[in-house]
């Protein structure tokens, strides 16, 4: 059974690709999220990149309930996109409280949304994440896009389920697992980085685990991966994520050092600890590390270490 969660609504956008016909059109679910955001930037980015006459025309915002089947159908049927973006999701801390919720957005989302390219002809890129695996600590090199999904959450249970039922119902499509993501939130103090940046504004001391190890990648790269692959033809799962395997205090102290420059105020600011010193829940994978290299056979865009990845988040443009 479905679970109603129609008090939840998120925006859509539609653009039109500098083109008049509908085959660069690309519909963004989830355009108002962390991610979403910055998909949209990038598209318009790129829409004005290659329009000889910019006719970047976003449409009026699109709102559904995507948990609502019925919406979702009259969703894609008004839609006159050949190719879909989906970054909307429960995100993970939501989907303990709610097992149905999650599966709701995260299984049967995609499931439709496989069906519907199936039966239209469309492409579909769906964002999963590195949390399918956390059961073990990743191998030497990172997790491959063949090694059996095992999570330890709700959250990474019911993304393991999308990415299934979607290639089910569309082997064509592609999945693509992001890691962690940090950079720009728009003020939502979403992200790796916002989340720190907004733990010193309120004058706290960070404390970050030495013994917790993710590829963190920045959320306007991982958007510019979207955009390319959107635009291409690769099917299946595909691993994007930075090109360096880091503790979680080693990403904020990278990020602080880039946006500060202080190494006595990091000192001040920041400290390291044990996953077994904060009883957070819940369960925590130690190791969710991405094996890239399939990527960074793919893609152009270039997948940066800590250091690049952190100028390319914090710097300004
Ligand atoms: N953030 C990370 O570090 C990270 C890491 C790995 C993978 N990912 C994946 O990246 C994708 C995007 O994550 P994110 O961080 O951008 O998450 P987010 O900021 O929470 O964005 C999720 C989007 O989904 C929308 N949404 C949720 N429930 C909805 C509903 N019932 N109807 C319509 N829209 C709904 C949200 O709208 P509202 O804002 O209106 O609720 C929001 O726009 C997800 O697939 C996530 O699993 C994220």
């Amino acid at each position: 059974m479905r679970t109603s969660t129609s008090t939840r609504w998120s925006d859509f956008l539609l653009l039109a690709l500098g083109a008049k016909d509908n085959s660069s059109r690309v519909l963004v679910l989830g355009a108002g999220g962390f991610l979403g955001q910055h998909v949209v930037t990038t598209l318009g980015e790129r829409a004005l990149a290659h329009a000889r006459t910019p006719q970047l025309a976003a449409s009026p915002a699109l709102t559904a309930d995507l948990a609502d089947p019925d919406q979702l159908a009259q969703l894609l049927k008004s839609s006159t996109a050949r190719a879909l973006i989906n970054c909307a999701a429960a995100a993970s801390a939501a989907c303990e409280g709610d097992p149905a919720m999650a599966a709701t957005l995260n299984t049967d989302l995609p499931r439709a949304l496989g069906e519907w390219a199936a039966r239209e002809g469309a492409r579909v890129v769906h964002v999963s994440t590195d949390l399918v695996f956390g059961t073990e600590p990743a191998p030497a090199g990172g997790f491959r896009e063949e090694d059996e999904p095992a999570p330890v959450s709700a959250y990474g249970e019911t993304k393991a389920g999308g990415e299934r039922a979607l290639l089910e119902a569309c082997p064509k499509a592609m999945v693509v697992r992001l890691p962690l993501l940090y950079g720009d939130s728009y003020g939502s103090g979403r992200g790796a980085s916002d989340d720190l940046f907004g733990i010193l504004a309120r004058g706290e001391r960070a404390r970050l685990f030495t013994d917790e190890w993710r590829t963190p990648l920045p959320v306007s790269v991982a958007a510019q991966a979207l955009v390319e692959l959107v635009d291409g033809e690769t099917s299946g799962i595909l691993h994007v994520a930075g090109s360096e395997r880091v503790s979680r205090l080693e990403l904020g102290l990278a990020l602080h050092a880039r946006r500060f420059g202080d190494p006595d105020k990091a000192v001040r600011e920041i400290e390291g600890c044990a996953r077994a010193d904060l009883g957070l829940s819940p369960p925590r994978p130690e190791d969710t590390s991405l094996c890239t290299r399939r990527a960074q056979d793919i893609l152009r865009t270039a997948l940066p270490n800590l250091a690049e990845g952190a100028r390319a988040a914090l710097d300004p443009a």
